[in-house]
């Protein structure tokens, strides 16, 4: 079965990639998600957040007694010298290409426009062989327009792209005003690849303590929905590579993706809930979905459900969605209820 696909300009042997996790940050794990079939991996995010609080922190505790304790500070490591900055994350770049025999994707939040750009180019010079941008951002500001929030992700990808010559990624929200434009508008602006979509964190509230709730929940099969209807309108209207990401648990929702027109199909969740082996599941499933009907290759079948390859393109739009409000029915009371008390 020839499930070769082509996603950013990497030529990839099967359309099943490992998303961003910290199973892609361990070697060992990564290696197993070779092993199982995985396609090609993305790298846990460089936070440049988390690299800046701890060169403060290292900042703070080797300045602090400066001159009531000056002996002190030979007990620290000269910052240079220290495990800080992206040291770690640009080793584990390494590591992972010397590990790998399929390409490896590193991820990046920045915070500053001089971090997206300084960040970048280490990484590519570290040996990535992709740049996935992981643009996590949430304009609480109210005071922020649509067209202000847009522009961020244009401004940095531009910033990315005029520093680096590996191919780009961009991990798109699903909330903008107009997905599809805005997709068009990351291609011209540079992006080798568009991801749909990033899953923003949603917090919960604890009605006994009162408090906000910072629990992590994995994606459901459910949740492949929003992406699928992105993806089918996409697909064939843009030339940058297409991944879905989100809601993948089974060979059904890899199908499904596929169909609809995404180059790739990447899963952290499934990988998180049964193990880096469940690559293998999936692949195995994808196969026997397309043996079972006498397909020969992936490209045989990528994309003939998106919008422009349907006859009725109006499927994923609104007027099937009247069509389905008008012909609900309520479901009648269950037996023993008063019809009063079932309303
Ligand atoms: C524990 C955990 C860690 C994650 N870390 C990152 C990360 O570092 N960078 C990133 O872009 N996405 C990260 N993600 C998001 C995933 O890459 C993915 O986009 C999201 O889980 C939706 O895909 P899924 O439905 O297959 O899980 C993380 C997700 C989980 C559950």
């Amino acid at each position: 079965m020839d499930l070769a696909t082509r996603y950013m300009g990497l030529q990839l042997k099967n359309p099943l990639v490992a998303s961003a996790s910290p199973l892609t940050g361990e070697l060992d794990s990564l290696r197993r998600l070779e092993d199982a079939g995985a396609a090609a991996l993305i790298l846990p995010s460089l936070f440049q957040e988390e690299i800046e609080a701890e060169t403060a922190r290292y900042e703070h505790l080797t300045t602090a007694h400066d001159d009531s304790w000056p002996e002190g500070l030979s007990n620290f490591p000269k910052l240079a010298d220290a495990q800080h900055g992206p040291h770690e994350y640009l080793e584990l770049v390494r590591r992972a290409r010397q590990a790998a025999g399929i390409p490896v994707i590193a991820s990046l939040n920045g915070i500053s426009d001089e971090g997206w750009t300084s960040y970048a180019r280490q990484l590519e010079q570290a040996g990535a062989n992709g740049l996935e941008l992981n643009v996590y951002f949430i304009p609480a500001d109210v005071a922020a327009t649509s067209r202000d929030v847009e522009q961020r992700y244009l401004d940095i990808l531009r910033s990315v792209r005029s520093t680096v010559s590996i191919p780009v990624a961009m991990k798109l929200s699903p909330y903008f005003s107009s997905v599809g434009n805005m997709a068009m508008a990351l291609h011209d602006a540079g992006a080798d690849a568009l991801v749909l979509f990033n899953r923003f964190y949603q917090p919960d509230l604890d009605l006994t303590r009162l408090q906000v709730l910072t629990d992590l929940k994995l994606s459901e099969p459910n949740e492949i929905r929003l992406p699928l209807l992105w993806l089918a309108v996409l697909s064939g209207r843009t030339r940058a590579s297409l991944a879905a990401s989100t809601g993948v648990n089974s060979a059904e929702e890899v199908v499904k993706y596929l169909l609809v027109g995404a180059d790739v199909v990447m899963t952290t969740s499934s990988l998180l809930r049964h193990g880096p082996g469940h690559m293998a599941t999936l692949l195995a499933g994808l196969e026997k979905w397309l043996d079972a009907r006498d397909f020969a290759s992936l490209k045989q079948v990528r994309g003939i459900m998106s919008q422009r390859s349907l006859r009725d393109p109006q499927a994923f739009e609104r007027a099937n969605y009247v069509k389905i409000l008008q012909g609900y029915r309520v479901p009648a009371p269950a037996a023993g209820i008063p019809r009063s008390l079932a309303q």
